[in-house]
């Protein structure tokens, strides 16, 4: 794992960011957090040794892996990953403060089978994340961009899926879940028009027991937002 952490800005990104620039304000816990835990649990997508990931020296073990894009605060991560102790789970999200929150989160559980990243998920899949080497890939409440001008800074589009499905193994899991309705009707557009991907629900999937509710999801429902779940699974 790599220690060229620093505190600040994120890392130089291209102009067509999926994320909304946001300054970095971390109040003394959660930059004490980030100094004593970083070291051991995170490290930059852009970091030193920048070739694909070594799971085996970043969790200590090869279990199937799990990715989250855009952890948030980390509580949906820090939750299933303590549910799930057979898969690693790796986090990657481009918001410090969220970052400082889920390397508590992990602590506090006393987790050892969660990673975080920071930087672009883009990147991170691009660069680091070899083909065909993800159990699931978890994009929860991805930031919906409403105004047509910004619908290409979505994650959720033809060009990125592909990248997404080609990182999953055959068989893996991509769950894709919204509280904004029309961007649910593109995320099941998008994935049914991608020809590696199957959805067996054939539309919406019921709502996974084992998603927890994030803080993100708490706000969409108590504004009536409905939530949707996608959840494909890579054939080809
Ligand atoms: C609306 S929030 C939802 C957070 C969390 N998944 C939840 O349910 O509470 C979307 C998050 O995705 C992150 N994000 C968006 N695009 C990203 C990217 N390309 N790489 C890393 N993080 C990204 C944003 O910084 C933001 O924290």
């Amino acid at each position: 794992m790599s220690d060229d952490f620093t505190f600040g800005a994120p890392e130089p990104h291209g102009p067509l960011r999926t994320f909304h620039p946001r300054r970095a304000t971390l109040g003394p816990a959660r930059r004490e957090a980030l100094e004593r835990l970083w070291p051991t649990l995170g490290f930059s997508v852009h970091g030193t040794g920048d070739g694909p990931l070594d799971r085996r020296a970043l969790f200590g073990r090869d279990a199937p892996l799990v990715l989250e894009i855009g952890s948030g605060m980390g509580e949906a991560v820090a939750a299933m990953a303590a549910a799930d102790p057979g898969r690693d789970y790796l986090a990657v999200e481009a918001h410090l403060p969220g970052i400082a929150n889920l390397l508590l989160l992990v602590e506090a559980a006393g987790l050892t089978n969660v990673r975080v990243a920071h930087g672009d998920a883009l990147e991170l899949l691009r660069h680091r994340v070899p083909e065909g080497s993800l159990d699931a890939i978890h994009v929860f409440f991805p930031d919906p961009w409403p105004k047509k001008r910004h619908h290409k800074r979505r994650i959720v589009q033809p060009d990125h899926v592909a990248l997404m499905r080609s990182r999953l193994a055959v068989g893996g899991v991509l769950h894709v879940a919204t509280d904004w309705a029309p961007y649910a009707e593109v995320v099941l557009e998008v994935l049914a028009a991608d020809p590696g991907l199957e959805n067996p629900h054939g539309g919406p999937a019921p709502r996974p027991a084992h998603r927890p509710v994030t803080s993100f999801e708490r706000r969409g429902l108590d504004l009536g937002h409905e939530i949707t779940d996608v959840v494909v699974r890579r054939v080809a």
